[in-house]
């Protein structure tokens, strides 16, 4: 959507995954605080986004704020994260009711659009529950509509859960669209939404960004090994990166892997081409090389070990459209190190089971590549 936001992916915190509904003000200042405290907000987590259950299950001519859990209103926790230089982002749904059975937008689009840009709202997530079984494509406009013309830049995400392949339709309506069903905390859900969400990579580019649903890194369901995997892969598909633990209580191990700096860089690249799957090997194709491209005629390479054992994983300069002969240093972006100065024709390295290595090739200047991405953007 050409809003001017989301000119890379949007970054930030979301109460759903960890909290669900049990939400309240206390609760979204006291994140605002530690995404400070901690130094996340200074690596680009800006967005301290409520999903559902702020609101009533009935509503005024606008939905209004629950008294019991939000008795300041948003507008007072708007000002609140805006002190420290943070978003606020709200929720609802195009239905009648959020899925939480709180009151929804659908047909008072202008009213709740007009409430939220008033109350300093910078980001609304907008839900699929209780449609009337009308298409996404007739319910998700009129919202766009209504946002832009309160004047307020607000970033539109599209929470339709994959309905109808948005890839193909919200380019010019969203910023971000959903292109599966909800995630949870376990290995089968992430790995099987990054295939799923891989599908889409052609639509996703600077205004507009395919969405596998926000991240459980820290929720506890998966290894530490596991997580990595999980945020080292959604940074490569561009994924939206929004926390879903509690940022208040992180281990060192959570905070390691959500505060890699060299990773962040990679979801955040201007060049903005999400990466792909682009090769697999081993049983029932579990040794996976992802990839895509970077500014500065780079690439981003996750060598992933889908399998139940360790393994050697390597990537070919074939498989990501370069000469065999051209020589390539070699960045690991979890150790930190660059590894290797003059890698030719392929890199590999052991992967442990369920674990992943990412690294940054850079070519040698004297074998620039044309500037043209292997993979060019498909607009909806
Ligand atoms: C749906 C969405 C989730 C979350 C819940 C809240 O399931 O897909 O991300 O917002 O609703 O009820
Ligand atoms: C059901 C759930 C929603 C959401 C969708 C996804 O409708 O109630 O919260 O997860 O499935 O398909």
């Amino acid at each position: 959507l050409s809003n001017g936001l989301a000119q890379t992916p949007q970054m930030g915190w979301n109460s759903w995954n960890f909290f669900a509904c049990n939400i309240n003000e206390t609760l979204i200042k006291e994140t605002a605080d530690a995404l400070i405290s901690t130094g996340l907000a200074d690596l680009g987590y800006n967005y301290v986004n409520i999903d559902d259950c702020w609101q009533d299950i009935t509503r005024d001519i606008k939905a209004i704020p629950e008294s019991k859990t939000f008795p300041s209103g948003i507008n007072t926790l708007a000002d609140y994260v805006h002190e420290k230089n943070l978003k606020l982002g709200i929720y609802s749904s195009a239905g009648v009711f959020t899925c939480q059975v709180r009151a929804g937008s659908l047909f008072h689009e202008n009213d709740d659009a007009a409430a939220w840009a008033s109350w300093g709202v910078d980001y609304l997530k907008y839900d699929n529950c209780f449609n009337l079984g009308i298409k996404p494509i007739d319910r998700y406009p009129p919202m766009r509509d209504a946002l832009n013309s309160t004047g307020r830049k607000i970033f539109y995400s599209l929470c339709e859960w994959g309905e109808d392949d948005p890839a193909l339709w919200a380019g010019n309506v969203g910023n971000s669209w959903r292109t599966t069903d909800d995630i949870n905390d376990t290995w089968a859900s992430m790995t099987s939404i990054a295939d799923l969400n891989d599908k889409w990579a052609a639509y996703a580019g600077p205004g507009g960004w395919n969405d596998p649903d926000m991240l459980e890194v820290g929720n506890g369901g998966m290894t530490y090994l596991e997580y990595r995997s999980h945020f080292s892969i959604w940074a490569l598909m561009k994924a939206p990166l929004l926390i879903g633990c509690d940022v208040r209580n992180m281990t060192a191990e959570t905070f390691e892997i959500l505060s890699n700096k060299e990773v962040i860089a990679v979801n955040q690249d201007p060049l903005g081409i999400q990466g792909r799957k682009v090769k697999v090997t081993g049983t029932d194709g579990c040794l996976q090389v992802w990839a895509g491209p970077l500014s500065g005629n780079r690439y981003a390479v996750v060598l992933w070990n889908r399998c139940s054992e360790g393994g050697t994983i390597k990537v070919s300069w074939d498989s990501l459209g370069l000469n065999s002969s051209i020589s390539v240093s070699v960045r690991d972006l979890w150790k930190h190190k660059d590894v290797v100065s003059d890698a030719v024709g392929s890199f590999g390295v052991h992967v442990d089971a369920h674990s992943c290595e990412m690294f940054v090739l850079t070519p040698k200047l004297s074998h620039f590549r044309e500037e043209k991405p292997y993979i060019n953007r498909i607009d909806s």
